[in-house]
């Protein structure tokens, strides 16, 4: 019989639903067990989001800081650990990135192989630089990853996932498309279990192979790489200023969130379009360069 741990934090249950899909097929796996576990932080961050809670937790996010959760029911062993994130400010949410800086992550992810499932809008890969480290400081093993990203051009989701987060609603309006993931990419995740099932009867999970591979486990989008990377830039020099402004949800913090979205208006009205032009320009004499970060990012389970 082999053990699975499925950890998680979802706020509106999307994230849950990714992980429902793919260990459908092991609940029908007489061979393997798959134990679910939900992380809880404390306090517990209400959603929808109220607008400067929201932006109040960014430096906190960004710097995977100072977050306490529950201590989870379980001292089992497990053959493989499925860990689902989602990403929050170009990092792991931090309900997660605080479990996995906790006592009880030691003991649970020493030595285990672990797949990540992500589900977020469309910008993840430094959130998974970060999860890399958190995960190779645990002595775990990252052999896959699996991502979901919301429906509808980049541009879209700009829009229709914070309304989303900051109303709950997830509906298409004017000419925006419905929030989140799609329906059919969620329900096509069942084979990633599939594949999983079958691996885990040959122990394929013991190797250091991808377990995941041709299965479009993570295609990443080569024009969203020099945004994120001048995004978690900027991330950082705006969170140690919102850090210094007074602790989470004072005034202080208030004051410099709204400088701070001043600052990205102008920024999304100014330079992003201008930055698109000179990705634009610069594309043709940069494809060997984009290529090979793409494949990167892809690794392990690529796309
Ligand atoms: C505070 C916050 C920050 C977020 N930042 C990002 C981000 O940087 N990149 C991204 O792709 N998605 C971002 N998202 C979207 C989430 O990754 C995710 O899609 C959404 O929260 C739904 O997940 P759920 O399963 O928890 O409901 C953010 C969401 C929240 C609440």
């Amino acid at each position: 019989m082999k053990k699975i741990l499925v950890l998680h934090y979802s706020q509106s249950g999307q994230l849950r639903q990714v992980l429902d899909h793919i260990i459908a097929p092991l609940e029908f796996d007489a061979d393997v067990q798959c134990d679910y576990l939900k992380i809880t932080p404390v306090p517990e961050y209400p959603f929808p989001w109220k607008f400067y809670d929201f932006f109040s937790i960014f430096p906190e996010s960004v710097f995977l800081e100072d977050q306490k959760v529950e201590h989870l029911p379980t001292s089992e062993e497990y053959d493989l650990i499925i860990l689902g994130y989602t990403v929050w400010f170009l990092s792991p949410s931090l309900p997660v990135s605080g479990f996995m800086q906790s006592s009880q992550a030691k003991e649970l992810f020493a030595g285990k192989p672990v797949i990540t499932v992500i589900a977020c809008r469309d910008m993840w890969l430094t959130a998974q630089e970060k999860m890399k480290t958190l995960i190779t400081d645990l002595g775990a093993r990252l052999i896959d990853n699996v991502v979901f990203t919301d429906q509808g051009k980049s541009l879209y989701s700009f829009v229709t996932t914070p309304r989303w987060m900051l109303t709950g609603k997830k509906d298409p309006f004017w000419f925006f498309p419905p929030a989140g993931v799609a329906d059919e990419e969620i329900e096509k995740a069942s084979r990633f279990g599939i594949a999983i099932s079958s691996a885990l009867a040959e122990d394929r999970e013991k190797g250091n192979e991808a377990l995941l591979k041709d299965l479009g486990a993570a295609s990443v989008n080569g024009k969203l790489i020099a945004t994120e990377h001048i995004a978690h830039r900027s991330f950082r020099i705006w969170g140690r200023l919102i850090q210094k402004a007074g602790p989470q949800y004072s005034r202080g913090r208030k004051v410099v969130i709204t400088i701070y979205i001043c600052f990205l208006l102008t920024l999304v009205i100014t330079v992003v379009p201008l930055n698109i032009l000179l990705q634009k320009i610069v594309r043709p004499f940069r494809k060997k360069a984009t290529a090979r970060a793409v494949h990167y990012y892809e690794q392990p389970s690529g796309h």
